[in-house]
């Protein structure tokens, strides 16, 4: 089989490179002739483990390869995916579809076979009637169906989630193009993926209500994380606790600094601006955007607290900047929120990163950037972790403490143990766990 996927972001290179793997002839389509250039050269323009490997690899066996020119793409191809960005529109939280409608339009100019146009692009219901509107327009002559197939991958794991997903959801116009869509996902046949065969409008709602519900749940333990520290309660044992009962599952119950990255903010905005529109709001989801904008705020005055009411003139150690391990994403990160506040109270913050500090010096000015998770530490009157990178989970304590001012940690990602850090002699503070002070703490700054 063959497909051309347009866009070459996250989506649309990962689905890309794992299409070819399933042994598909993708051609990956930008508008970017430097992007396309990079990736010619075998340079990977995204931090995924894993990518370089497996573009290289599909790449040299001749199966994937990349263009500018969509027409050649398009040559004899069972199917076109758009995998186009669809950010937030400045103003009114929709979701931008320029980008979408703009490839429509191209793909248009191109069809000269039959071809299935698959929507891969995180798009608000409707998106894909207006695909098929615009082609029509463009070319009332044309064969093609449209279909719908959102992309649930994550980033950091993105290889392994498209991979072996726990389903695969597609929104076809026909049995034709239904035909396509199955036969493009047939090696996961063989895992026995289950297949969600929809209407396109079903397809399309499916990805919303995956990722409103899950930045819900996320936002739901933050709140009972809260409610555990003025209760004297652990959010980790009534997270198990709830999460072994089948019906609530226990992923996505770890509680944190607010939820960020490339898509659950922008996704649940749009999803509440197009509930709005059609006169159903989802006030549900209207409270999970409110109480996850104040949390990411808020996370400042934690540290804050920890450094006894003040930062004025004070340095604080930031590990992690990224909204994730694993990603040098920092669109939405909580980082983007914490850091600069705590510059405003009066702080010097110097900080590490292992993949996204060239991506963070630009959107943090007046951040100190060390060379690895120990440089941030000498004379700082304390360290907060933002992001839960592997290196950050066992540092070396004694080595910690000895270079901090003062053995104060603010956890906002719960990588440590309280009693532990008490043994240390830190006093140390995490979300929805008792404050812990230090066994033999030789500053009073809780
Ligand atoms: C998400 C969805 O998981 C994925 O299905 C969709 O296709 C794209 O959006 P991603 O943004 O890559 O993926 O990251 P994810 O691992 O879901 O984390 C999102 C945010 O939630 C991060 O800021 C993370 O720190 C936070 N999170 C996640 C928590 O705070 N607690 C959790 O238990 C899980």
């Amino acid at each position: 089989m063959r497909i051309a996927m347009i866009g070459t972001g996250y989506v649309g290179l990962v689905s890309g490179a794992c299409f070819s793997e399933f042994g598909v002839h993708v051609t990956c389509v930008d508008k970017d002739a430097g992007k396309i250039e990079r990736l010619k050269r075998g340079e990977i323009p995204i931090y995924e483990p894993g990518l370089d490997d497996l573009v290289a690899r599909n790449v040299a066996a001749g199966r994937l390869s990349f263009t500018l020119d969509l027409k050649e793409a398009m040559q004899g191809v069972d199917a076109v995916f758009i995998a186009v960005g669809t950010p937030s529109r400045r103003g009114d939280g929709h979701a931008d579809l320029s980008y979408v409608y703009g490839a429509a339009e191209e793909i248009a100019a191109s069809l000269d076979h039959y071809t299935v146009v698959v929507t891969k692009s995180t798009v608000p219901v409707g998106t894909g009637r207006e695909v098929a509107d615009i082609i029509r327009r463009v070319r009332p002559d044309a064969d093609f169906d449209v279909a719908s197939n959102p992309e649930f991958l994550r980033e950091g794991s993105a290889i392994g989630d498209f991979m072996r997903p726990d389903r695969v959801v597609i929104g076809a116009t026909s049995d034709r193009a239904g035909e396509v869509m199955r036969r493009l996902y047939r090696p996961l046949y063989l895992i026995e993926t289950p297949i969600v065969i929809t209407s396109l409008e079903t397809a399309e709602l499916t990805k919303y209500a995956a990722n409103t519900f899950l930045a819900a749940k996320i936002t739901f333990i933050n709140e009972i994380a809260d409610l555990c520290e003025k209760v004297g309660a652990n959010v980790h044992d009534v997270a198990r606790g709830i999460g072994l009962d089948g019906r609530i599952g226990k992923k996505f119950l770890h509680p944190g600094p607010g939820y960020g990255g490339s898509c659950f903010p922008k996704d649940t905005l749009a999803l509440v601006r197009t509930a709005q529109q059609v006169g159903s709001p989802l006030r549900i989801i209207e409270t999970v955007v409110d109480i996850n904008d104040k949390r990411k705020k808020q996370m400042a005055e934690r540290i804050i607290a920890a450094c006894g009411g003040s930062v004025a003139g004070k340095t604080v150690a930031v590990l992690g900047v990224a909204f994730k391990p694993n990603t040098d994403d920092m669109r939405d990160s909580p980082s983007l929120d914490i850091v600069p506040a705590l510059i405003e109270a009066g702080a010097t913050v110097r900080a590490f990163d292992p993949a996204a500090m060239h991506e963070a010096a630009k959107l943090l000015p007046g951040v100190e950037w060390a060379k690895d998770a120990y440089g941030t530490l000498e004379g700082a009157d304390c360290v907060a972790i933002l992001t839960e990178w592997n290196e950050f989970r066992a540092l070396d304590l004694r080595r910690v403490k000895a270079l901090l001012k003062a053995p104060v940690m603010v956890d906002l990602r719960n990588i440590y143990n309280p009693d532990d850090m008490a043994q240390a002699g830190f006093v140390y503070s995490s979300i929805g766990r008792p404050l812990v002070p230090a066994k033999s703490a030789t500053s009073g700054t809780v």
